[in-house]
């Protein structure tokens, strides 16, 4: 009992503090005891069908992925980030290897060329902005937000068109501007590389937290089939989600791991 008061003291001392010097966020009291104080009803865990087209939106905001393949030498899975847009809107990423790669080299020499790519939120050049905002995300979280990953095999790709080419070039190079030093055939480039693209075979998709965001496998086809969220449909969509994301957020500031209380590093 008295242990209890105690705790509560504690907590109000530091809900006061953390309200005190950090007025970005509104923080509410609030007395977590169980895992249902944070989770929000299973109904509101979205559908396939809006998994897809939140999965769509990722690969087309983002632009750097984790290329996993196995390292020819010793067997072991490697995961190299690499660049790529989602150049035809299909929701397939191209992107440019470097023949003298070892990830190349690992496709080269492997039985059946399988690879994985992974894209996650917030994977992008530094200078980039993308919104992290998503339907059953919580964009102050990673762990509350989507990733991907896109089972396959990487396909060379023969452009011949020169118009089509430059349209590639002009669009990768926005996202990428210093991949201007390296596009295939480039006469300045330190190293040949090729334009390839991911040929997806399967898709395991995470959009967050389990209690509102799609967690599972989307069929290909309806992701392929599926349209990336435009701003419109976004807000109204985010119009819940934002509310979560700031209570979320006073969760997070609110609660104290009750072995930490007293504890000071
Ligand atoms: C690099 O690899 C691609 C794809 O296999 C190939 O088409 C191209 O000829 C290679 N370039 C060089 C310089 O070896």
């Amino acid at each position: 009992m008295f242990a209890n008061t105690l705790l509560y003291l504690l907590l109000s001392a530091c809900l006061l503090f953390s309200t005190m010097s950090a007025p970005v966020v509104e923080t509410q009291p609030v007395t977590i005891t169980s895992k249902k104080d944070y989770h929000e009803a299973p109904n509101s865990i979205l559908p396939v069908t809006q998994g897809a087209r939140v999965a769509r939106t990722l690969v087309l905001r983002e632009s750097i992925g984790n290329l996993v393949t196995l390292d020819s030498k010793d067997g072991f899975p490697v995961a190299f980030s690499e660049y790529y847009i989602d150049g035809y809107n299909t929701g397939d990423p191209v992107l440019i290897l470097l023949n003298i790669s070892s990830t190349w080299r690992n496709i080269k020499n492997s039985e059946d060329g399988k690879i994985s790519f992974s894209i996650r939120t917030g994977d992008h050049q530094p200078r980039d902005h993308v919104n992290f905002n998503y339907p059953g995300g919580i964009a102050s979280s990673t762990s509350g937000s989507p990733r991907i990953s896109l089972k396959g095999k990487i396909v060379p790709m023969k452009i011949d068109d020169p118009i089509e080419l430059a349209k590639l070039e002009i669009k990768f190079t926005k996202r990428h501007p210093d991949a201007k030093f390296w596009l295939p055939g480039s006469k300045i480039s330190a190293h040949g590389g090729f334009w390839a693209k991911v040929e997806i075979e399967s898709i395991y998709f995470i959009g967050g937290f389990g209690d509102r965001a799609f967690i599972g496998a989307i069929p290909v086809d309806l992701y392929h089939e599926s349209k990336p969220l435009d701003d419109a449909e976004l807000s109204e969509l985010m119009e819940g989600i934002s509310l979560n994301d700031k209570k979320f957020q006073g969760l997070v500031d609110s609660y104290q791991v009750p072995h930490h209380v007293g504890l000071e590093l």
